[in-house]
């Protein structure tokens, strides 16, 4: 099983890329193969051809591509920007779509209001859908994010649980989309 971790804002003062990486410790811990997709650091520009039919894909592309195929389920970790998930990610997104096909997606979502980025969650569901993917019906909001952590430190142990009981449930429910799927 390997599973890409997708940090979803491209801001240099981003919070919600401490989530990502506190998903991505949770996971490693658990003994399972991830990947962090940074779009700020991946830095696609505005999408003019998709990787398939890409005239002169660059390197950040092809090792994306590469990387994209050996991926078995994807967590979403998105800021709300205004009512729904960045720009940014779905522009680094829609290079691709044939990688998706088929896999399942979680979503972590990201705000400091009190909401927790409810509206980028169902945007983002909507979009897992539409690139053919399988949406987990786990999801985690996150509320106050400027609160949670200290020192890039989780200081809530409880939102930690969250994160766990999350990853439980999508993560066997991709070992059973793989094991069906390699049947
Ligand atoms: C352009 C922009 C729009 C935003 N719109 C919302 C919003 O609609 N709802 C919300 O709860 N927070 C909103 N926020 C605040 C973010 O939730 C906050 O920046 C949080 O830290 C997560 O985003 P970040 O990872 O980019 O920091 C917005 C922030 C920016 C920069």
């Amino acid at each position: 099983m390997n599973i890409a971790i997708i940090s979803g804002s491209a801001r240099p003062e981003r919070q919600s890329h401490q989530v990502a990486l506190e998903v991505q410790q949770r996971i490693t811990i658990l003994g399972i193969e991830n990947w962090l997709w940074d779009i700020k650091e991946t830095n696609l520009p505005l999408l003019d051809y998709t990787f398939d039919v890409h005239p002169n894909p660059g390197d950040t592309l092809k090792q994306l591509k590469v990387k994209l195929d050996q991926t078995d389920a994807f967590v979403i970790v998105s800021p709300e920007h205004n009512g729904s998930y960045p720009g940014a990610l779905k522009n680094t997104m829609d290079y691709f779509y044939k990688e998706y096909v088929h896999k399942v997606f979680a979503m972590v979502t990201v705000s400091n209001g009190v909401l927790g980025g409810i509206n980028a969650l169902k945007n983002l569901q909507h979009y897992a859908l539409k690139i053919n993917g399988i949406v987990s019906p786990e999801f985690v909001i996150t509320p106050q994010v400027q609160n949670l952590f200290k020192d890039g430190v989780l200081t809530d142990e409880k939102y930690g649980h969250r994160i766990d009981v999350l990853l439980k449930h999508f993560l066997e429910l991709a070992e059973a989309v793989k094991l069906i799927q390699n049947k």
